[in-house]
């Protein structure tokens, strides 16, 4: 039987495709600190569970292809707040934002056209443009940079005539990279005189760790309009990752019907989900200074305890909740494997997302790990003690 090029041009996620190996050092008895997923660990808020136990139809009904009107009633006022007007057909609810991405991707990608990226970049962006048939363009950037990639001359050198979108992911995931108000319009002007779309990732938007970025949001230009495509989700912001709520926003009509079709064809996002997700927009605004403080002093911690650890090199990230590291190992996907197969102390070990993968260039970030912040301090503190110990034990044995 045949598997699609497509398919077969995926590659597996890199923070979970050691689940395997996971579950066999718990079976083991090892306890294991996951440093590896984007999965916040801040409680969901209660409005979220109140509007689900309210929920009183007797039938659990398909909900209407675009979304629930009052989830996206919720996201328009909660856009509005951040000065953007949104009509009600400028939303389409997804199934987080991965639906929205790759429901973009098919909507807007032919066979080897071309969308650019910067990379290091989330690697499930991969499978989307892959899946699409589409070719990832990589702009090219690394740690002795900090991964600042907001350069129209590297950007412009890799539109081609097939080239079709730039991505951007602000804050970034993996680098925490944030882009300012001036990067932020200069992509936008690149996007709009070389008539490409602007799919603009801003799953993080409200973490960001230092107040000159405010709340980015690219929908505040106004003359953008046929190019922008934001990708927004409740997973990260309302902590909410199982909800798999999100949208995609467009004002682009021709997108949006686009778009619509292959919402239809899917049917709908779960009913429940979208209710709970429509309570969540009204939480107050000490929800989001909450959880940013919270997340900055993990970061803080990390970022202090990576410095403490000999031969690791690290960038402060500015936004989202991770952080990219370089260490002395030959091979962070194989330092992974020895830490989930041969390593513990007392018993304990520690799992992160290996660098490669979150790169286009072939061998870049060999080396590299993607560290997410998602535990509480002392949690941390623990891997980041355990990921010192690894570090030392694996030189000494394998390299
Ligand atoms: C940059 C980025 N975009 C989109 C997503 C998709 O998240 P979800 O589908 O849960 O909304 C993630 C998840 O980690 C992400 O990191």
């Amino acid at each position: 039987m045949k598997i699609s090029i497509n398919a077969n041009r995926c590659e597996p996620s890199p923070m979970r495709k050691f689940h395997p190996l996971a579950l066999q050092a718990q079976k083991m008895g090892k306890t294991i600190y996951h440093l590896n997923i984007g999965q916040p660990d801040l409680p969901t808020p209660e409005a979220f569970y109140e509007k689900i136990r309210s929920f009183d139809s007797s039938t659990v009904a398909y909900a209407e292809s675009p979304g629930m009107p009052i989830l996206i009633e919720a996201i328009r006022a909660y856009y509005k707040r951040l000065g953007v007007e949104l009509d009600t057909d400028d939303v389409l609810i997804t199934s987080g934002g991965s639906e929205a991405l790759l429901l973009t991707c098919l909507s807007i990608l032919d066979p080897y056209t071309e969308v650019i990226i910067p990379e290091p970049y989330y690697p499930n962006y991969t499978t989307f443009v892959h899946a699409a048939g589409g070719v990832i363009r990589a702009l090219h950037t690394g740690p002795e940079e900090g991964y600042h990639y907001a350069d129209r001359k590297r950007i412009e050198r890799l539109i081609t005539k097939n080239t079709r979108a730039i991505l951007v992911t602000n804050p970034g995931n993996p680098t925490g990279v944030v882009l300012d108000e001036q990067q932020m319009r200069m992509i936008a002007d690149v996007a709009k005189e070389n008539d490409l779309y602007l799919i603009c990732d801003e799953v993080y938007r409200e973490f960001c760790y230092d107040d000159k970025y405010g709340i980015p949001c690219m929908g505040r230009f106004d003359d953008i309009d046929d190019h922008l495509v934001i990708i927004d989700s409740v997973s990260k912001r309302f902590s909410a990752c199982g909800a798999r709520v999100g949208c995609v926003i467009t004002k682009n009509k021709e997108l949006q019907q686009a778009i619509l079709k292959f919402c239809q064809s899917r049917l709908a996002v779960a009913t429940l989900d979208q209710v709970g997700a429509s309570a969540l927009y009204s939480v107050d605004e000490g929800f989001f200074a909450r959880s940013k403080e919270e997340y900055r002093r993990r970061r803080d911690l990390v970022v202090e305890e990576l410095r403490r650890i000999p031969g690791v090199e690290v960038t402060m990230p500015m936004g989202a909740f991770y952080v990219m590291a370089s260490l002395p190992v030959d091979n962070a996907d194989r330092f992974q494997r020895w830490l989930l197969e041969k390593f513990d102390d007392h018993g304990d070990t520690v799992m992160f997302a290996p660098g490669a993968p979150f790169y286009e260039t072939p061998g870049k970030g060999i080396n590299e790990v993607r560290i997410a912040y998602v535990q509480e301090l002392p949690k941390l503190k623990r891997a980041m003690e355990l990921l010192k110990l690894g570090i030392a034990r694996y030189r000494q044995e394998m390299m």
